[in-house]
């Protein structure tokens, strides 16, 4: 059984998505140990606590840089001994000291099709305020191993919805959390903790 530590920085839909996936027996062969918050007060620990999993909040704006978060990132991942890192809405980019010390087990969601819309501050609303503007007809979310530099690691699932004239960023945000992602981070996450993602020349193919 794979010890899954979340980490989150929001409201926790894809948390909450992880968590009923668990419960219905979706995620085969993993658990969720730990939710690790970016920020306090945020309705995601909430929905950890609900759940009886344990949680624990390291806060941004108690580091100067990304490099001293991330170290402490690292020391609480290594105590809670995390098999697998899910960044489910966590809004802070990670150092590569963890990105090279859980090489291929951190896995990312990002509410675009990647190579579309993503990297350094393309987060959240912002996401789709960026692919409205720009006039695509169709986007998503992407599933993907996080490496050392933003949205750029190797893609493990990816899903589309079609894009409406009317769209806020509001509607096509929801739109694609209820059709994607909410869908295939319990599926990417399951397939993780059965050994069923292999690696070949830095591209992910599900086995
Ligand atoms: C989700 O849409 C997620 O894809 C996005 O933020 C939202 C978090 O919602 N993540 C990013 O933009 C990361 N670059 P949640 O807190 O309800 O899961």
């Amino acid at each position: 059984m794979k010890n899954i530590v979340v980490l989150v920085s929001g409201g926790g839909t894809n948390l909450q998505a992880l968590i009923d996936a668990e419960k219905s027996g979706i995620i085969k062969n993993g658990r969720i140990t730990c939710v690790i918050s970016s920020k306090e007060g945020v309705y995601a620990l909430e929905r950890a606590k609900n759940n009886d999993i344990p949680t624990r909040v390291i806060p941004r704006r108690n580091y100067a840089d990304s490099v001293s978060y991330s170290k402490a990132i690292l020391e609480a991942l290594n105590e809670e001994k995390a098999d697998l890192v899910v960044l489910a809405g966590f809004m802070t980019i990670l150092d590569k000291c963890v990105t090279s010390a859980y090489a291929y087990k951190i896995i990312n969601v990002h509410p675009a099709l990647i190579p579309s819309f993503c990297g350094e501050g393309f987060y959240g609303l912002k996401v789709h305020e960026a692919a409205l503007a720009y006039g695509v007809k169709v986007s998503g979310a992407t599933i993907h191993f996080v490496n050392e530099e933003a949205d750029a690691g190797a893609i493990i699932l990816q899903g589309t919805v079609n894009v409406e004239r009317d769209d806020t960023p509001e509607i096509l945000q929801r739109r694609i959390m209820e059709n994607v992602e909410w869908k295939l981070l319990p599926q990417a996450v399951s397939l993780f903790c059965q050994d069923r993602i292999e690696i070949i020349g830095g591209k992910a193919y599900v086995k």
